[in-house]
């Protein structure tokens, strides 16, 4: 069987400008440090806003801190007359291990499609960063269709300009459990995630479904991770308000299984 190296996320979502960010990063790094953990046992991301990245770069660079990090979103074109937009390739320039495609807040504030999610996981590829796919049901998905029904969807559109060789992440994200407090059941995270891991096999192959890590976002917090680091398909956590504190960021990394 694949060893699969867990990942813990920590999306900023629009918190901590440049200069809050270097502070966090440097303090995270010391934190983890003095704890004495094991980053090639759990690796460490961070996703800040755009407008940090260099910064964050720099720091990692110069003080080789083995914090990964990337971009929240990214544009499925690769230049020219997108204003606003962030490619690929300026992610890339900036060493972005991974990008975050399809958060739940993108799909519902800006309308991203599915269309436009699998483009943007086609740019990131192709720009050697690893996409963390976000898929999730609403509230109401989960009443109507059930818990896999919707993200197995989102995934396999996600997937559709995708080969076989490629490093992808998958996130599922109940949309009920985002921001709200009220975190899935262990139980129900590896419904989900086994049922994504069969999509995984079903698109790409069994031998890359065993080595993707899937992870659970959603109310994760230092005090429920360990529960869901203890399921078989769970992989890592995508963690939101959680991570913008040091310490409990930390935590959650440190989880005892
Ligand atoms: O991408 C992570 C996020 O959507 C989960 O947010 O605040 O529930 O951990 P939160």
């Amino acid at each position: 069987t694949v060893r699969r190296v867990p990942l813990i996320a920590g999306n900023w979502k629009m918190n901590l400008d440049h200069l809050q960010a270097i502070a966090f990063v440097q303090k995270l790094a010391w934190t983890l440090k003095d704890a004495s953990h094991d980053f090639s046992a759990v690796e460490v991301a961070v996703f800040p806003p755009f407008t940090d990245l260099r910064s964050v770069q720099t720091l990692v660079a110069a003080d080789k801190l083995p914090i990964a990090f990337g971009g929240q979103d990214v544009s499925e074109h690769e230049s020219g007359a997108y204003t606003g937009e962030i490619s690929a390739a300026f992610l890339e320039a900036l060493e972005s291990r991974y990008v975050i495609i399809g958060h739940s807040e993108r799909r519902t504030l800006h309308g991203e499609t599915d269309e436009q999610v699998a483009a943007k996981v086609t740019a990131a590829l192709k720009h050697n960063i690893a996409p963390i796919i976000c898929v999730g049901e609403t509230a109401e998905d989960l009443e109507t269709h059930g818990a896999s029904a919707v993200p197995v969807a989102q995934l396999r559109a996600a997937l559709a300009g995708v080969d076989s060789a490629a490093d992808v992440v998958v996130a599922y994200e109940p949309v009920w459990a985002i921001g709200s407090g009220q975190a899935a059941t262990p139980e129900q995270a590896e419904q989900v995630c086994a049922a994504l891991r069969g999509v995984v096999a079903e698109v790409l192959g069994d031998d890359v479904a065993a080595k993707t890590r899937i992870l659970y976002g959603g109310s994760v917090k230092s005090g429920n991770i360990a529960g869901f680091m203890r399921e078989p398909n769970v992989d890592g956590a995508l963690v939101g308000g959680a991570s913008l504190d040091v310490n409990e960021f930390a935590a959650i990394v440190r989880y005892q299984k």
